[in-house]
């Protein structure tokens, strides 16, 4: 089998974090048994902190060089990021860089993120409306907290903001690095009168921004900013790779890269 599959996340040392990334590995490798299926993390802090703990952390390029000495000739590379940012990014130079050089890969072919266009947009909103709190109530809203990146990647967020809103005017999409600020988000809760919101992290896992940034107990998190206006929250600790409807666009895009790296 000259052919593989290399999961591109952005890389936590969270426990939840990991514990998303193992179940959309599981998911890839039921729909791929034969294939070879490995991992990289795309964050350098995270991949630093991952060697001094003595675990294995490659980077796109050590995962490629790795499946390369295996023999392996075409590769998936599948992004696990939200939004296209500057690390999903950083994968088409990589990607040209191993074809072209000498012994490299006959095809490598890239995965979209979760969302990477109009239609993502839709099927996104669709699933987080599918995955709403059950207990939610009348007049009590839903944030759902993005990563945010100062890349144009970042514009994602507001068109999902937009595209949810139209099915439900409570539910809201913000930033944690970016606009839509949680200040953003906090003025048009205020202006509606709401007084209670639950608090959905919009992030692969269930990482520290997760759970110290939106949910923690820091004067600084999302949640006591927001208490602090009067408005009640309630996290929902769960990734986003947690919920199968979301996981299950992932595996739409590598489905879809599968095929192109099968054409001939
Ligand atoms: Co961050």
């Amino acid at each position: 089998m000259n052919k593989a599959i290399l999961l591109a996340a952005y890389g936590s040392r969270h426990e939840n974090s990991i514990a998303a990334l193992t179940h959309m590995e599981n998911c890839v490798r039921a729909a791929w048994p034969d294939i070879e299926v490995a991992k990289a993390y795309t964050s350098h802090q995270v991949r630093g902190r991952m060697v001094k703990k003595g675990e294995q952390a490659d980077s796109v390029p050590e995962a490629l060089e790795r499946l390369l000495s295996k023999g392996v000739k075409r590769v998936a590379i599948q992004s696990l990021h939200v939004i296209p940012g500057s690390e999903f990014h950083a994968l088409p130079p990589l990607a040209e860089k191993f074809m072209s050089q000498k012994d490299g890969f006959d095809r490598i072919e890239i995965g979209l993120p979760l969302l990477a266009g109009e239609e993502d947009i839709e099927q996104v909103a669709q699933a987080i409306i599918s995955v709403l709190p059950p207990h939610r109530k009348e007049q009590e809203a839903v944030i759902l907290m993005g990563h945010g990146t100062m890349h144009s990647g970042n514009s994602y967020y507001s068109k999902l903001h937009d595209c949810i809103q139209q099915q439900d005017s409570d539910v809201f999409v913000g930033a944690l690095e970016a606009e839509p600020s949680v200040q953003t988000i906090r003025s048009l809760l205020l202006a509606k009168g709401i007084k209670k919101a639950f608090l959905l992290p919009l992030l692969f896992g269930v990482g520290y921004h997760a759970s110290k940034d939106m949910a923690g107990k820091a004067s600084d998190s999302w949640k006591s900013i927001l208490e602090e206006s009067g408005i009640c929250c309630e996290a929902i600790l769960k990734g986003a790779a947690e919920y199968d409807e979301l996981a299950s666009i992932w595996l739409t895009h590598l489905n879809e890269t599968m095929k192109r790296l099968d054409k001939n």
